[in-house]
């Protein structure tokens, strides 16, 4: 089974990388800030209730800087080319201007050391994150010096930027109570189209196809947003964070009433022969559990709807969370995708010790009736 993130790793694998990419991020002497010549990206943002200062309100927030490289576009693409006409018969060729759309965080060199400075609309004070390393920051920042200690609805921040940089990249912090519910759901292949297990399919979904949702999905969240008064949507995904603005367009418009942060694999450009033997050992269930954690750890008193399908460890990963977690998790749904491994014995494996009231497998007709499940009032089917 072919995964999204084996995919990618195998394309940049294959590339010539010593022309495409930089083998080591930038690491400047001195910290500073992010300035003209920099790519900048932060990450829309959970915001909850600090579980150890209770009335205290975090923003859990995560940056992105690296330098623009225009000059590697180029080899990339040309290379990616190449190699997906020769292994797949896909033709970018004509294309290429999209394709570049979606790669382009690709061809940035991740800069440690640089200062993320941030405003969020309603708080006094800016915040700045801890400097980067490899590129990435993230910490919890309080909003303890808001006017509202924590906004009902999301709100936007905006990046500091130095003098003359007329850019203004924006996020927005998602900010949800201490109870209540969430839903933390996958993207390929559950609520987007995206042929998991089909390299020529899924490398034009990715690269050059208009992004399609699962038929239906974005009704069943639409109504979950309301039958579980506004829940916190955290989508999770083991795509490689470079593909965020792409996601992002697509989760923010087509699944705008579930709108929501999302989670992607930090994937630098440095560390790909590591990236290659994780995704062949079993990856995705431990980058997966550990972003379940990371959500736990924020809202350990909500109860959340996992929302997946049967393409890679979705099972696996959800039927875990739920033996660790117990009642944190309220149901699991899987899809079960054609194709893919949808036998008994892999679920009774997936799901042992696990009351099976909690889990849903459901085939493409089923997802309308999913609308209708009463999973406030405790059904999981
Ligand atoms: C992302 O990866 C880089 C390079 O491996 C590492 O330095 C950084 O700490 C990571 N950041 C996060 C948020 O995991
Ligand atoms: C946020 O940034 C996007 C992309 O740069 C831009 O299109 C949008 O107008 C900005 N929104 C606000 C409210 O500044
Ligand atoms: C942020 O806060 C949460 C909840 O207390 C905690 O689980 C997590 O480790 C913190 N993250 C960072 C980067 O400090
Ligand atoms: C399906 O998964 C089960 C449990 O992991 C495994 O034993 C079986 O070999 C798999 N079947 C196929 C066709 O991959």
């Amino acid at each position: 089974m072919r995964s999204a993130l084996s995919f990618f790793t195998l394309v940049l694998a294959s590339v010539d990388l010593s022309l495409a990419l930089p083998r080591a991020y930038q690491q400047p002497s001195r910290r500073s800030s992010v300035n003209i010549l920099d790519d900048v990206l932060v990450f829309d943002a959970p915001a909850f209730d600090d579980p150890a200062n209770p009335g205290n309100t975090l923003v859990q927030l995560q940056a992105y800087v690296g330098t623009r490289q225009i000059n590697l576009l180029g080899p990339l693409l040309s290379g990616i080319s190449g190699l997906l006409d020769k292994t797949l018969g896909l033709d970018i060729s004509k294309n290429l201007d999209r394709v570049g759309d979606r790669l382009a965080l690709f061809a940035t060199v991740p800069l440690g050391k640089k200062d993320v400075t941030v405003n969020v609309n309603g708080c006094g004070d800016a915040a700045t994150l801890p400097p980067t390393d490899g590129g990435m920051a993230i910490q919890n920042l309080t909003l303890g010096a808001c006017k509202n200690a924590v906004p009902a609805t999301a709100v936007l921040g905006n990046v500091k930027m130095t003098f003359l940089d007329s850019r203004s990249p924006n996020f927005t912090v998602f900010p949800s109570s201490a109870d209540g519910f969430g839903v933390i759901s996958d993207i390929d292949d559950t609520v987007k189209v995206s042929h998991s297990l089909d390299k020529l399919l899924l490398a034009k979904a990715t690269l050059i196809d208009t992004p399609v949702p699962v038929t239906g999905m974005p009704e069943v969240f639409k109504s979950l947003a309301k039958s579980l008064k506004s829940p916190q949507f955290i989508y999770v995904s083991a795509s490689p964070f470079q593909l965020y603005p792409f996601l992002r367009d697509f989760i923010s418009t087509t699944y705008a009433a579930s709108n929501g942060p999302i989670m992607l694999k930090n994937l630098t450009t440095t560390d790909i022969s590591d990236i290659v033997d994780f995704a062949q050992s079993n990856g995705i269930f431990e980058y997966k559990s550990a972003m379940i954690d990371r959500v736990h750890g924020m809202y350990p008193g909500k109860k959340f709807l996992l929302v997946g399908d049967s393409t890679q460890k979705d099972p696996e990963t959800y039927g875990e969370a739920i033996r660790k977690y117990g009642d944190f998790v309220a149901c699991a749904w899987i899809r079960k995708v054609d194709e893919a491994n949808n036998t008994d014995a892999r679920f009774a494996a997936a799901f042992k010790n696990v009351p099976q009231a909690k889990i849903h497998l459901y085939s493409d007709d089923e997802i309308p009736a999913l609308a209708k499940v009463d999973v406030a009032g405790g059904k999981c089917s």
